[in-house]
């Protein structure tokens, strides 16, 4: 099973949400994250989340930032969207319905209907990051209940 977890920047909530699913998962999953925009290439996480992320003897310090491409759509099994602009980008770089199928939101699993997004952080402060971390963390864990059924 191959997860790809998709985010704007690619430089805080999906390199942490990657991070979070590693350690949920047994080591055959593979797990790997991308932006929708190509601004932060290259670049490691924001320090804000690697932080956080080290709070929670997580690292992921190494990650680099990289934009989905059309190659993500036959690697990856699913396709974990942060928010709906970020799952409207990546369902119109679809190709067929095989592919359309492997991209959800990534709170989908949650079945709230009011908190679908996973709310970007990076005009914000540590809490902001410390929150997302908390919510990331309660849909890596739905997502891998729901992976095992
Ligand atoms: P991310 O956060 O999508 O969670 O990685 C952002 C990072 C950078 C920008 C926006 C959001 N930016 O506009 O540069």
């Amino acid at each position: 099973m191959k997860i790809l977890m998709v985010c704007l920047g690619n430089i805080c909530r999906s390199p942490l949400a990657e991070g979070i699913m590693k350690t949920k998962l047994p080591e055959d999953y593979m797990v790997d994250s991308a932006g929708t925009i190509s601004l932060h290439e290259g670049e490691h996480p924001d320090k804000r989340a690697v932080k956080t992320a080290a709070n929670h003897d997580i690292d992921i310090s190494q990650q680099r930032s990289r934009p989905i491409t059309r190659k993500d759509f036959e690697v990856f099994d699913k396709i974990y969207c942060m928010d709906i602009d970020v799952l409207d980008d990546v369902v119109s770089k679809t190709k067929n319905e095989e592919e359309r199928q492997k991209v959800s939101l990534f709170l989908e699993v949650m079945g709230d209907r009011k908190n679908t997004e996973v709310p970007d952080p990076y005009w914000g402060d540590m809490k902001d990051f410390e929150a997302v971390f908390q919510l990331l963390d309660k849909g890596c864990e739905a997502i891998k209940n729901q992976l095992s059924k």
